[in-house]
C-alpha cells in the first residue's frame, strides 16, 4: 500500500459518538466496542475525554490499557491540566495520541474562547509544546475550522507543526460546509502552509445538513489522508461521518478515489449492531449499508433483474459488509465446541465462566427456538454478559390479557430489590403497561417513559423480541435493554435494566459534560 495513497481511519464512536443523546456507554460495554474497532481495522480509536469527568478518565485508561496495536488517541482542550490529565489516562497504550483542540473561527474566538487571534495562535503552539513533551504522536484540531478565515487558518496549521503536531484535523464543527467548497478549503490549506508536508491532514465532518459523508469523501479526494468518523454515524446532534459508509465508498469506487484503507469491510455489520444493541437504539431500516433494506428488493423489475444478472441493482454483496445469510446455525444439540466457535467467529473472546453462562442461555433459547442465528447469540452476549451488575433484579414476570374488555390486562412480578425477594400484581390499560405499573410498585417509584420500541432479532414468529426503554427521573436519562422470545419478558427486562441504569446514574451524579467550552 503505497503511504499517498493510504486513508487513516480515526474513530470517534466512543467520544463524539458518546455525546449522542442517549448513547451512554458503561465501562464494559465500552471496552467491549474498543475491541471490536481493532477487529474492524480502525487506525486510531478515540477513547473520550479523559478531563471531562472522572469516570471518563477511568475508561480512556482501561481502553488504552486493553488496546493491542490500535493507536488510542485522548481529546484535551489546550490547556496543561486537560493536556497532563489526557496523558495520564492513555499512556498505558502501546501507541498514545493526544488530540487537543482549540476553536479558530472569528466567531467562537470572540463569544466562546474570548480571546484575540494572537493569543489562540499563542495557546495553540504553547498547548502542542507541552502534548510533544510527553508524545511525538499528537494530532491538534482547529474547532470551526470549515468557519475560520482561510488565512489564520494556515497561520494557526503552521504554528502548530512547527511545535511538533503531526496531525492536522480540520473540523466542519457544525455541519455547515458543502462539499465542494470543504474540498476548496483541505486544497488551500495543504497549498498555502509552508510545512504541510509534514503532517497529515485529517477531517472531522458534523452532518447537520445531512452532508457530513459527502464532505469527507470530497476533503479525501483534495488531499486528506486521515477519516474522523463514527460507527453508524452516531454523535453530537444530527452525528458524525458514517464509518461504514466511508469505508464502503472507498471500496466500491476505488476506480473515482484511488485510496486505500485497513478496513476490513466484513466486520461492518456486525460493529453497527454490537453499537445498536449496546446503545440500544436499532439501526434503521433505510440506513446505507448496514439497514434491514439496504439489500432487499422488493420492485418486480428488480428482483427480476437481480435473478438475470446481480450487478443490474446490486453494486457491493451483503457478504463483503459482513451480511452473509449463510449463519451457521446453532441448535439444542450443539456443543460447547461449536458455540464456543461461533462465539469467536463472531469476535467474543469470553472466559470460561462467561461461556458457561452463555452455552446455557443458548440451550434454553434453542428449546424454544429451531435455529439460533448470529444475531440470537450477539443478543445473548449482550444481554447476559455485557450488562452492569444490577441492584434490582427480574426473576418472573406473568400476564394475561384479553379483548374482552370486562378483565383489564393483568401482570405479576417477582422480583430481587437489593437482595431481598419483592412480588406485586396489578392492571394496566394494555399488558405491557400491566407490567411496567407492577415494576413501579415494587420499586416504588414511577419514571417517565419516553419512548418504547420492538425489535425482531431476526425473521419468523418464533424471533427472539428485542425491546429498549428510555426513562427518566429527577433529570436523569436512561435506556435499558432486554431480549427473550417473549416481547412482554423482553419489555420487562428493558424496564428493569433502564431502572439499574437510572440508579447508577443517580448514584454517581453523573452529569453530561459539555466537550466545546
Ligand atoms: O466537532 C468538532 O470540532 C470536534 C473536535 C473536538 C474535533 O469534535
Ligand atoms: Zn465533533
Amino acid at each position: 500500500m503505497s503511504d499517498d495513497n493510504r486513508v487513516y481511519f480515526f474513530d470517534t464512536t466512543l467520544r463524539d459518538g458518546e455525546q449522542s443523546p442517549g448513547a451512554t456507554m458503561n465501562l464494559a460495554e465500552k471496552l467491549r466496542l474498543a475491541r471490536q474497532l481493532e477487529v474492524l481495522g480502525v487506525d486510531i480509536m478515540e477513547a473520550g475525554f479523559p478531563a471531562s469527568s472522572q469516570g471518563d478518565f477511568e475508561a480512556v485508561q482501561a481502553i488504552a490499557r486493553q488496546a493491542g496495536d490500535i493507536q488510542v488517541a485522548g481529546l484535551c482542550r489546550c490547556i496543561p491540566s486537560d493536556i497532563d490529565r489526557c496523558w495520564e489516562a492513555i499512556r498505558d497504550a502501546r501507541h498514545p495520541r493526544i488530540h487537543t483542540f482549540l476553536a479558530t473561527s472569528a466567531l467562537h474566538m470572540k463569544h466562546k474562547l474570548r480571546k484575540e487571534p494572537d493569543e489562540v495562535v499563542r495557546m495553540a503552539v504553547e498547548g502542542v509544546k507541552r502534548c510533544v513533551g510527553y508524545t511525538a504522536n499528537v494530532e491538534f484540531s482547529a474547532e470551526d475550522a470549515s468557519r475560520s478565515d482561510r488565512d489564520f487558518l494556515c497561520r494557526v496549521v503552521e504554528a502548530v507543526i512547527d511545535a511538533g503536531a503531526t496531525t492536522i484535523n480540520l473540523p466542519d464543527t457544525v455541519g455547515y460546509a458543502q462539499p465542494d467548497e470543504f474540498a476548496e478549503m483541505i486544497r488551500y490549506v495543504i497549498a498555502n502552509t509552508p510545512n504541510s508536508s509534514r503532517a497529515v491532514f485529517s477531517v472531522h465532518c458534523h452532518n447537520d445538513l445531512g452532508c457530513g459523508v459527502a464532505n469527507t469523501l470530497a476533503a479525501l479526494k483534495a488531499g486528506a489522508r486521515q477519516a474522523e468518523v463514527t460507527i453508524s454515524g452516531i454523535g453530537e446532534r444530527a452525528g458524525n461521518t458514517s464509518l461504514e459508509e466511508v469505508a464502503m465508498a472507498l471500496k466500491v469506487r476505488a476506480d473515482l478515489y484511488g485510496l486505500e484503507h485497513n478496513i476490513h469491510t466484513e466486520q461492518l455489520y456486525p460493529s453497527c449492531r454490537l453499537l445498536a444493541m449496546t446503545i440500544g437504539q436499532p439501526i434503521p431500516a433505510n440506513k446505507a449499508i448496514v439497514g434491514a433494506n439496504a439489500f432487499a428488493h422488493e420492485s418486480g423489475i428488480h428482483q427480476d433483474g437481480m435473478l438475470k444478472h446481480r450487478e443490474t441493482y446490486e453494486i457491493m454483496t451483503p457478504q463483503s459488509v459482513g451480511r452473509s445469510k449463510t449463519d451457521i446455525v446453532l441448535g439444542k444439540h450443539s456443543g460447547r465446541g461449536a458455540i464456543k466457535n461461533k462465539l469467536e467467529s463472531l469476535g467474543y473472546d469470553l472466559t470460561d465462566e462467561q461461556l458457561n453462562i452463555v452455552f446455557e442461555a443458548i440451550k434454553n433459547l434453542a428449546d424454544k427456538k429451531k435455529k439460533v442465528l448470529d444475531e440470537d447469540v450477539a443478543a445473548i452476549v449482550l444481554e447476559e454478559i455485557y450488562r452492569i451488575p444490577d441492584s434490582i433484579k427480574l426473576r418472573s414476570v406473568s400476564v394475561s390479557t384479553s379483548d374482552s374488555g370486562k378483565i383489564p390486562p393483568t401482570a405479576a412480578v417477582l422480583m430481587d430489590v437489593d437482595g431481598e425477594e419483592c412480588s406485586g400484581a396489578g392492571f394496566g390499560v394494555g399488558a405491557v403497561d400491566a407490567v411496567f405499573n407492577v415494576i413501579n410498585q415494587i420499586v416504588k417509584r414511577e419514571p417517565e417513559l419516553e419512548s418504547y420500541t420492538v425489535n425482531a432479532v431476526t425473521g419468523g414468529t418464533d424471533a427472539q423480541g428485542e425491546v429498549t426503554v428510555r426513562l427518566r427521573d429527577n433529570g436523569y436519562a436512561a435506556v435499558g435493554r432486554g431480549s427473550h422470545p417473549d416481547v412482554l419478558v423482553a419489555g420487562a427486562r428493558a424496564y428493569v435494566n433502564a431502572l439499574n441504569r437510572l440508579e447508577k446514574k443517580e448514584r454517581d451524579g453523573e452529569s453530561k459534560h459539555c466537550q466545546h467550552c
